[in-house]
């Protein structure tokens, strides 16, 4: 099975200072660009774990966008139909503490916010032989209401990003086999779905997965950092722990978790066995620095994914 991811393309820029950021005055730290955006980071975690993967979202005609593409391209991601825009390259800049805390972070996303429906080739090859694709709140709810209806006979996934994002996915719920989302994402989105632009009163996670599969989901995972994901199906209502590791950065968990669980679905894993392979891949991840390191490899996720529990009701 292959996969298309569609959504956000960053460069990122990371400042790691060597004593607590300063407000009024500038602080000297290291500095390090890297891809980022949550679709690039499921692609490149993606070209690390499974059989290959293509992108589609946007970046500038300026040397930003080449050099993303170059990057992603060398990492084995099929770039071919990123959306080239007028808009400059996204950007996100985040100031760490020598913690590793995050003290400030801002983003410019508006060449994403700007995509319209017909700028992303969706019945080029490219795309079109996929057999999952994954979407992302990060793109205008036009263009996820355009990729889920020429979804077809594909698997659909999904990440809810951000509580000010995640109502986005609101009118492509019912579409979705598969949705990712933080406890608070989840709350979110189901308070806009029931009632308008508010947050559910439910809390604990398990009850916001269940509460989203009613709505039409295929299977819902809800994560809550360190504590336990939740997995509803309409089956089944589980708990699955996540096992202590010596966190280092827990920058990337999140499409750690999905692109482990993509992954695993793509070689016909069952969704349980697949989300298992989800928090083995962030368990790689937040034990080293950055989305998709070095060490997130396949055998790295069959071998932690042996030391997470198998689920009970
Ligand atoms: N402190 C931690 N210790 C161990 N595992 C963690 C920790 N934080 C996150 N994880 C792992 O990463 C998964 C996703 O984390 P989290 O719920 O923080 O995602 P998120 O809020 O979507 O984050 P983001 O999208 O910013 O990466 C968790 O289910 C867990 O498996
Ligand atoms: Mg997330």
């Amino acid at each position: 099975m292959t996969i298309a991811a569609f959504g956000a393309i960053h460069l990122d820029t990371l400042a790691h200072a060597d004593r607590a950021i300063l407000r009024d005055t500038s602080t000297p730290a290291r500095l390090t660009t890297c891809p980022g955006g949550v679709a690039a980071n499921v692609a490149r975690a993606l070209a690390r774990l499974s059989p290959p993967c293509a992108l589609a979202g946007a970046v500038g005609r300026d040397s930003d966008g080449d050099a993303l593409l170059a990057s992603l391209r060398a990492e084995g991601i099929d770039v071919s139909r990123v959306h080239r825009s007028d808009h400059p390259t996204g950007r996100y800049l985040a100031l760490h503490d020598p913690d590793g805390g995050l003290a400030a972070a801002v983003v410019d996303g508006t060449i994403t916010d700007a995509l319209r429906p017909g700028d992303l080739d969706l019945a080029h090859p490219a795309l079109a032989e996929a057999d999952l694709w994954f979407l992302e709140a990060n793109l205008p709810q036009p263009v996820l209401a355009q990729i889920a209806a020429a979804a077809g006979h594909r698997l659909l996934a999904a990440d809810a990003v951000s509580i000010a994002k995640a109502p986005r996915l609101n009118e492509v719920l019912g579409r979705l086999d598969v949705l990712f989302c933080n406890r608070e994402e989840g709350a979110a989105l189901l308070g806009h779905a029931r009632a308008g632009p508010e947050t559910a009163p439910e809390e604990d996670a398990r009850e916001i997965a269940c509460a989203l599969v009613a709505l039409g989901v295929g299977a819902c995972l809800v994560s809550d950092g360190p504590a336990p994901l939740a997995l509803a199906t309409p089956d089944a209502c589980l708990h699955l722990a996540v096992a202590p590791a010596p966190v280092r950065d827990v920058t990337g968990a999140g499409d750690a978790l999905i692109a482990g669980t993509l992954a695993a679905r793509a070689r016909g894993w069952n969704v349980v066995d697949a989300a298992r392979a989800g928090l083995a891949a962030a368990r790689v991840t937040v034990q080293a620095q950055g989305a998709a390191p070095a060490t997130l490899t396949w055998d790295a996720v069959i071998r932690e994914s042996a030391t997470i529990a198998t689920p009970v009701s």
